[in-house]
């Protein structure tokens, strides 16, 4: 690849033709195929997330809408403005919440969240409770993951008058995807899943269309940026519950076993680690033992 000079300020005439009729009528820039190794090597050193061959498209489109944006620059000067500087760092952020993908719903598996109940309930009538329950959703988008938990959690330890202190934390590369998930503020068709109680309860009108999470619930669940790939510089130990779903997936099967070593490392004796179904098949960590239940991949810290 090339070295291009900075990229300039674009002139009003060529920011102009970058939107309007002229925009849709741009031929999209056609990404090589050394280019587009570049990119995806790119992404899967800063991410992990690995692209396969299928997905150039979506790169190529996504690159082109941002490439537009920034006032027609080619993908050549894109890619290397992503590495100078501030700017870049920044830039770089834009690009990662174009190209993850953050689908996601309340109680998306329900046998998981049925094992969370079983599971919280099971330690509170087991007395095992530390001064704090900690859950930590990895990966966990624009928030319905976390207030999925924190609503389960939240039933638990009313039910049983306990006072214990507990919280939830989100943790997503996406910033964006943070900021929506701090507001909780959903379309209401997203609540189909929520039993009807729970929507009584934890969800308020916000406009016609949508609803808000109550603040209850917002105070209880914190949103962080983090990289699943540096686990290591988070502060997040001894958790009583972690839940990393649908993200996995789009790594490499060694790195998937890194990430969940790590993450093994992060529960407290007792806790528990709740992955998606059938994400990684033959992981086995020493300090862990599988639950046995077929309808769940979850894992008990033993030591
Ligand atoms: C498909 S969503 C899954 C959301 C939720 N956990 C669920 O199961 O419904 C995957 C999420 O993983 C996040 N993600 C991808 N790579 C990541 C990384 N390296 N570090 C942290 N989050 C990442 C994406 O931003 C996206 O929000």
């Amino acid at each position: 690849m090339t070295v291009r000079p900075p990229i300039q300020p674009m002139q009003d005439t060529a920011r102009d033709k970058s939107r309007g009729i002229g925009w849709s009528m741009q031929a999209q820039s056609e990404l090589s195929e050394e280019d587009f190794s570049s990119w995806r090597r790119l992404l899967e050193d800063r991410t992990g997330i690995h692209l396969v061959p299928q997905q150039k498209a979506f790169l190529q489109s996504q690159l082109t809408i941002r490439t537009r944006e920034l006032g027609n620059i080619t993908f050549d000067q894109y890619f290397h403005s992503l590495h100078e500087g501030l700017a870049g760092v920044v830039e770089w952020s834009t690009l990662i919440d174009r190209l993850v993908i953050k689908e996601t719903s309340f109680f998306r598996h329900q046998p998981s969240f049925d094992f969370v109940r079983n599971y919280v309930n099971q330690r509170i009538a087991d007395g095992q409770l530390a001064d704090s329950f900690d859950v930590w959703s990895v990966g966990c988008a624009t928030g319905e993951e976390p207030y999925t938990l924190a609503m389960i959690v939240n039933e638990c330890f009313e039910a049983s008058a306990l006072d214990n202190y507990w919280g939830v934390t989100g943790m997503d590369i996406s910033m964006p995807a943070q900021t929506f998930a701090r507001q909780g503020i959903y379309s209401k068709r997203k609540l189909d899943m929520v039993p009807p109680h729970m929507r009584e309860r934890y969800f308020s009108d916000y406009d016609q269309l949508r609803t808000q999470i109550s603040a209850e619930m917002r105070e209880r669940v914190c949103f962080t940026n983090g990289n699943v790939i540096e686990l290591k510089k988070m502060p997040m130990v001894k958790m009583d519950i972690i839940s990393c779903n649908n993200m996995l997936i789009y790594f490499r099967r060694w790195r998937r076993r890194k990430i969940l070593n790590c993450l093994a490392e992060r529960l407290k004796k007792g806790g528990v680690l709740i992955i998606g179904l059938g994400e990684i098949v033959d992981w086995e960590h020493p300090l862990l033992e599988p639950v046995a239940d077929d309808s769940v991949q979850a894992y008990v810290c033993v030591r």
